[in-house]
């Protein structure tokens, strides 16, 4: 029987959008439950939506629809970016659908019958936009929330709780016993410090809004969201359902069951989760691990900032599969990482185009170029950068398959691209072209190329969890179809046969060209009603000349209608001043004056300007000044 592995992602909230920075979670299961179907387990690999919860009742009130339709749209299109993102769910469970409502509502019952939930009083503040309640000293200065600065609310409600206290020794004693049960060790740390400062009873259940579970034996209540997004967990498997199939092959029986979490959820997942699982006597076997965020180079990534990047931005021009390696190979288990595009065209221009892409192409070539694309298997070796590269394979393989089966998939891509270094330095190190000069050597060049095929063969296995339609395309390359774990090793093709028109797979990119094009659409999202608040006016250039010790500067008189205003401007580099007069440009009209070198300023001029290209002013032909611009 083969071994079975379950893996989840958190359920995303419908009410946040996939971004490049949690898409991480998703990719990395993925990567995970691709490696271990590779390794000959069974798995499962669950994602899905959290979709219930105040904020997404009132984005449904103010867009004109039931919540239901709202989370409706979200999940269709959020499971279609998974399937465009080739991750490989078999299951996309969604907090909304009867399989999950009705046994979330019985968890609660039977948690409410046997007195691990209880009714009480809770008085809080709460954030919406987190679904979370906080203590006083976790609030910031101005009572805001500790994890999105938002406004937090005062709540005051008749309200349920979970006996956490109950179970804090048992948890402990689980934590300990268990070393790898929460990983990286930093998490499991902090895990411990915080239940050993004693665990508070939780509140699970609000009557402040509806859209959520109601409680079954009082319905004015509806389940804490959390309790109801952690059990999607067994929801999904059909726990207390009536066929648990799923639930008693991958939970109860199974050999490995994997909660990935970024570091932000990691109380819900350690603390409540299993007590939860505890109060249920449901055995608490999952593992956990906990990943870092991918930040931007000014931190945290968010809609305020203006700084946010999709992925589908990201996956069209460049490529999922480069996407998709930069992600894994970037973030190391137990820290942070940073997206930016200098760093990802580096990446991408160094691992792909030049490392990996050279390597590939290099060797295809000579294998049609000396052999028209034919090799054997060598039956000796001609020195010791055969041993040495061999050894390097097998070696690799080994690490990268203890790495990437404990999730640090940084060090396991280390590892592969080692390999695939070692193996353009065997290029350099045996000459082919060399070689190839001399008749009597035949069988040597063979071998070399044969070494450097299996290399790549290799190679593209161990990357296929990570990057799936490179490791295809190279297998097609070469030949070959199915990609097999057992394949892992040097040696294993008897004959070789490889396509006669290899494709470049990744070419350069120039960093200057894409990073001008990056540089475009920085700015946080306005409404109507922001940009309305602009008076934007054509006005005359009258006078102008320049600012006295300033290279940069320009004092400009500018007609509007009948007033005349002074603007002082940055113009000096691109315009000499008698240039100027005369033009019609675009004018910020009702801009605060301010005080520049001394001199008064009523306005800004509007330009143009991007790398490599002067500054320009907007110009406008036809109106006369005081026209509004909008
Ligand atoms: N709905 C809850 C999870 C409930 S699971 C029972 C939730 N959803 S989320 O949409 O906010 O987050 C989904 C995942 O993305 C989480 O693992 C979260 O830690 C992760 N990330 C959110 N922003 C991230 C980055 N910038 N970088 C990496 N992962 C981050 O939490």
């Amino acid at each position: 029987m083969k071994k079975t592995c379950y893996v989840t992602t958190p359920i995303y909230y419908s009410s946040g959008n996939v971004h490049i920075g949690n898409s991480y979670t998703t990719i990395a299961c993925d990567v995970y439950s691709r490696f271990h179907r590779l390794s000959g387990y069974d798995t499962f690999f669950l994602t899905g939506m959290d979709e219930h919860g105040q904020k997404n009742e009132e984005a449904a009130a103010a867009a004109g629809k039931t919540p239901q339709q709202l989370v409706d749209e979200i999940a269709a299109t959020t499971n279609q970016l998974w399937r465009d993102m080739k991750i490989t769910h078999d299951d996309f469970i969604r907090t909304s659908e009867e399989r999950h409502t009705r046994i979330v509502r019985e968890i609660f019952s039977r948690l409410l019958a046997q007195d691990d939930i209880y009714m009480g009083a809770y008085e809080g503040d709460y954030c919406v936009s987190c679904e979370a309640f906080f203590t006083k000293s976790q609030l910031g200065e101005d009572g805001s929330c500790p994890d999105c600065g938002k406004p937090t609310r005062k709540v005051k409600e008749e309200c349920y709780f979970l006996r956490l206290s109950k179970y804090q020794d048992r948890l402990l004693e689980h934590i300990k016993a268990n070393p790898d049960f929460i990983e990286p060790e930093t998490r499991r740390n902090e895990v411990i410090a915080f239940v050993e400062s004693g665990l508070e009873d939780l509140a699970v259940s609000r009557t402040s809004f509806r859209w959520g579970i109601p409680v079954r034996e009082n319905p004015r209540h509806v389940i804490y969201v959390w309790i109801d997004a952690l059990s999607n967990y067994l929801t999904a498997l059909g726990y207390l359902s009536a066929d648990d199939a799923l639930y008693q092959k991958y939970w109860v029986n199974g050999d490995k069951v994997v909660h990935v979490i970024g570091k932000d959820i990691l109380r819900f997942h350690a603390v409540y989760w299993p007590i939860m699982l505890m109060a249920l006597g449901v055995p608490v076997n999952f593992k956990l691990y906990v990943h870092g965020w991918v930040l931007m180079k000014e931190g945290k990534m968010s809609k305020s900032a203006g700084n946010i990047i999709y992925p589908r931005d990201v996956m069209d021009k460049y490529g999922l599969d480069a996407m998709r390696l930069y992600l894994i190979k970037e973030m190391p288990l137990g820290n942070d990482c940073v997206f930016s595009y200098e760093r990802f065209i580096e990446k991408y221009n160094s691992d792909l185009a030049n490392d990996l892409g050279n390597l590939l192409n290099r060797t295809l070539v000579m294998i049609n170029k000396y052999f028209a694309g034919r090799l054997e298997k060598p039956d000796r070796r001609y020195g010791d950068y055969d041993r040495e590269l061999e050894e390097t394979i097998e070696n690799t393989a080994r690490k990268y398959k203890e790495s990437f089966a404990s999730f640090r998939f940084q060090n396991g891509l280390n590892e592969v691209w080692h390999l695939i270094n070692r193996s353009n330095k065997y290029i350099d190190e045996t000459t082919p072209w060399v070689v190839a000069k001399d008749e009597s050597r035949r069988d040597e060049l063979n071998a070399i190329l044969y070494h450097l095929y299996e290399s790549l063969r290799v190679t593209a296995i161990m990357l296929a969890p990570v990057i799936p339609d490179t490791a295809e395309k190279i297998f097609r390359d070469f030949g070959l179809d199915t990609i097999d774990f057992n394949g892992l090793g040097y040696g294993k093709t008897a004959s070789v046969k490889v396509t006669e028109k290899p494709e470049i797979l990744f070419r350069r990119l120039d960093p200057e060209i894409e990073l001008k094009s990056q540089n475009e659409n920085t700015k946080p999202e306005i409404t109507i009603d922001d940009f309305n608040k602009l008076d934007l006016r054509v006005g005359e250039v009258i006078d102008a000349r320049k600012v006295e010790n300033s290279d940069k500067l320009l004092l400009l008189k500018i007609k509007i209608g009948a007033a005349t205003r002074q603007v002082v401007s940055g113009l000096a580099g691109a315009y000499a001043p008698a240039d100027l007069i005369g033009k019609k440009l675009v004018v910020v009209a009702n801009l605060k004056p301010v005080k520049i070198r001394g001199y008064l300023s009523e306005g800004m001029v509007l330009t143009a300007e991007g790398k490599g290209l002067p500054l320009e002013v907007l110009e406008v032909k036809k109106h006369n000044s005081n026209s509004r611009i909008s």
